[in-house]
C-alpha cells in the first residue's frame, strides 16, 4: 500500500509530515510521489493566512473530484491534518463532506493509524453511506471522522524519521517542542497548536545521535518560539534550557552544523548570543522575526520588545561574528498601520541589514485578537508596502552575496542542483545557496569553495585547487 502526503506551511509541518510518513512505513506502507497511485492521500495544512487555507481546500477538492471521477469502487482514503484541520474542524465536513477524516494539528502522530483503519474498513467492504442518483453528499451523509481534541503529549511522538533510500540524507529537521505560549494579536498558532510543550532534552539528543549515525551532518532544531525551549517548566537559571540543549547537541559526534528556527527577540538573551563562536557547530545564521519596526504597532501586536531592543540584538550578533546572516519576517498592512509606521519598519529593516526576509500582507484570522478590528488597510496599500520592502530586501541580499565574490567559503554539499548536469548545491554556514560543478561523491562533505559570481538568491562557485588535486590523485 502507498501513501501520498502533500504538505503546506512551515518547517514544523514538513517535520510532522515526515513523522507521518515514517509511521506509515513502520506499518508496512510505502511513500509515493505519485498521488494517482496512492491508497491514502494525506494533506497536511497551514492556517497562518487565509490564502494558505484556500490553497489546501482547493487541493482537497481536486483530490476528491478526481477520486469520484474514477468510479464508486475507487478506494483511496483522503484525510486532512495540520493547522487548518484543527482550525476548521467540523466546518470542513460542511465544505468537503466526502473527506474520510480530519485530524487536528495535535493529532498528526495518529494520522497513519486513523488512515489505515479507514483503509482496512474499506477493504472489508464498508462503504460510505449510499447516495441516490444525482444526490450530493452533505454532512448528514458524511462519515468523516473528526478528531481535533487536545493532546498534551503529542510533542513526545514527533521523533520518527524516514530512512532515505538512494540519495544520502545530509540535513534533518528536529522538532524540539510544540505549541506556543505567546499571545501575538494576529496569530492563529496558539489556538491551533496549543500551549507550549517542550520535549525532554535527552530524548532530543538521542534523536540527533541516531541521525548522526545515519550520516546526517546538519540538524535544524524547530519550535514556534524555539529559544523559549523548556521555559514552561521554568527554573530560571543563568544559562537557558535552550542554550544548554545547543551545548549538548554541539557535543554529538558526526553532527557538523546546527541551526534553529524560529527564535523570538524577547528570549534572545546574551547566553544565546555568546553561543555563536563558542559552539563551533552553531552556524552564523539567525532567522529573527521583526514583524514591525514601529513601536506603536509592535505594542498593538503584543510583541514584547521595541525596535531599539531588536536592533541591539542584531548589533550584538554582528559584533560576535562579522559574517552573521540575519533574516526576518515582516507583516505589512496591520490594522491602523500608518505611512509613518511603515517608514519605521523600513528604517529598522535597513539598519538590521537583513539579507533574507519573508514579507507578508496582513490577513485577519478569526479567533485572534486583531481580527476583532477592521482590516482597514486597503489591499493596494498592502501590496505597495510589500513591494517596497521586497525591493529594499533585494538590494540588501545582493550586497551580502556580492561581498562574498572572490572569498573562500565552507559549504556543506546537500544534493544535486536542479540547474544543469553535474551541478550540485550546498550551503554556506550563513545559509547562502551555492551551486558548483561536482559529482555525487561530494554529497554530505564539507568543502571549501571559491565564490565566483552572485545573484540575489544564489552563489556560483568553483572547487578550490587543493580539492581538484586531491581528486586527481584518487
Ligand atoms: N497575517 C499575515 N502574516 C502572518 N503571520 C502570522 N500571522 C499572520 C497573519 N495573520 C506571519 C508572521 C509569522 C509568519 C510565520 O507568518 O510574520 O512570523
Ligand atoms: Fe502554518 Fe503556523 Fe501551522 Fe506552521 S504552525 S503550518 S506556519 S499555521
Amino acid at each position: 500500500m502507498k501513501v501520498y502526503i502533500r504538505t503546506y506551511g512551515c518547517q514544523m509541518n514538513d517535520r510532522d509530515s515526515e513523522n507521518i510518513a515514517a509511521e506509515f512505513v513502520e506499518r508496512g506502507w510505502e511513500v509515493t510521489e505519485d498521488e494517482t497511485k496512492a491508497d491514502a492521500v494525506i494533506v497536511n495544512t497551514c492556517s497562518v493566512r487565509e490564502q494558505a487555507e484556500i490553497k489546501a481546500i482547493g487541493k482537497l477538492g481536486n483530490v476528491i473530484k478526481w477520486r469520484k471521477s474514477q468510479g464508486a469502487n475507487f478506494l483511496p482514503v483522503v484525510g486532512v491534518t495540520g493547522c487548518m484541520a484543527q482550525n476548521l474542524g467540523p466546518k470542513l465536513v460542511k465544505i468537503l463532506p466526502d473527506l474520510d477524516f480530519i485530524a487536528g494539528a495535535r493529532k498528526t502522530h495518529k494520522v497513519a493509524d486513523i488512515a489505515i483503519e479507514y483503509y482496512n474498513k474499506r477493504m472489508a467492504g464498508v462503504r460510505k453511506p449510499e447516495l441516490k442518483k444525482g444526490e450530493k453528499r452533505t454532512p448528514a451523509t458524511s462519515d468523516a471522522l473528526v478528531d481535533v481534541s487536545d493532546d498534551l503529549t503529542s510533542h513526545l511522538y514527533i521523533k520518527k524519521h524516514l530512512e532515505k533510500t538512494g540519495a544520502k540524507q545530509v540535513c534533518a529537521l528536529v522538532s524540539i517542542m510544540q505549541g506556543c505560549q505567546m499571545n501575538c494579536s494576529y496569530c492563529i498558532v496558539p489556538k491551533v497548536r496549543g500551549v507550549q510543550r517542550s520535549r525532554p532534552a535527552d530524548d532530543i539528543v538521542d534523536e540527533v545521535k541516531t541521525l548522526a549515525e545515519r550520516g546526517v551532518k546538519e540538524v535544524t532544531l524547530l519550535g514556534q518560539v524555539v529559544n523559549a525551549f523548556g521555559r514552561e517548566n521554568a527554573q530560571k537559571e543563568k544559562t537557558s534550557e535552550f542554550v544548554r540543549l545547543l551545548q549538548k547537541i554541539n557535543d554529538v559526534d558526526g553532527v557538523e552544523r546546527i541551526r534553529f528556527t524560529s527564535p523570538h527577540p524577547a528570549f534572545f538573551r546574551d547566553d544565546l548570543i555568546e553561543a555563536y563562536g563558542s559552539l563551533e557547530k552553531l552556524c552564523e545564521y539567525v532567522h529573527l522575526p521583526l514583524q514591525s519596526g514601529s513601536d506603536r504597532v509592535l505594542k498593538e501586536m503584543r510583541r514584547p520588545y521595541r525596535a531599539e531592543q531588536f536592533l541591539r540584538i542584531v548589533e550584538k550578533l554582528r559584533a560576535r561574528s562579522g559574517r552573521m546572516s540575519i533574516s526576518t519576517d515582516v507583516i505589512v498592512g496591520y490594522p491602523g498601520e500608518t505611512d509613518e509606521d511603515f517608514e519605521e519598519t523600513r528604517r529598522i529593516f535597513r539598519a538590521s541589514g537583513f539579507d533574507m526576509a519573508f514579507i507578508f500582507k496582513y490577513s485577519p484570522r478569526a479567533g485572534t485578537l486583531s481580527a476583532e478590528r477592521p482590516d482597514d488597510i486597503p489591499e493596494d496599500v498592502k501590496e505597495a508596502r510589500n513591494k517596497i520592502l521586497l525591493r529594499d530586501l533585494e538590494k540588501q541580499s545582493l550586497a551580502f552575496n556580492n561581498a562574498l565574490i572572490g572569498t573562500t567559503q565552507q559549504i556543506l554539499v546537500e544534493a544535486r542542483a536542479k540547474r544543469g548536469e553535474n551541478m550540485f548545491m550546498g550551503r554556506t554556514r550563513t545559509h547562502r545557496k551555492v551551486v558548483f560543478k561536482g559529482d555525487e561523491s561530494l554529497v554530505g562533505r564539507l568543502l571549501d569553495v571559491k565564490i565566483k559570481a552572485a545573484t540575489v538568491s544564489a552563489l556560483d562557485a568553483q572547487l578550490g585547487p587543493d580539492f581538484e588535486a586531491e581528486r586527481g590523485a584518487e
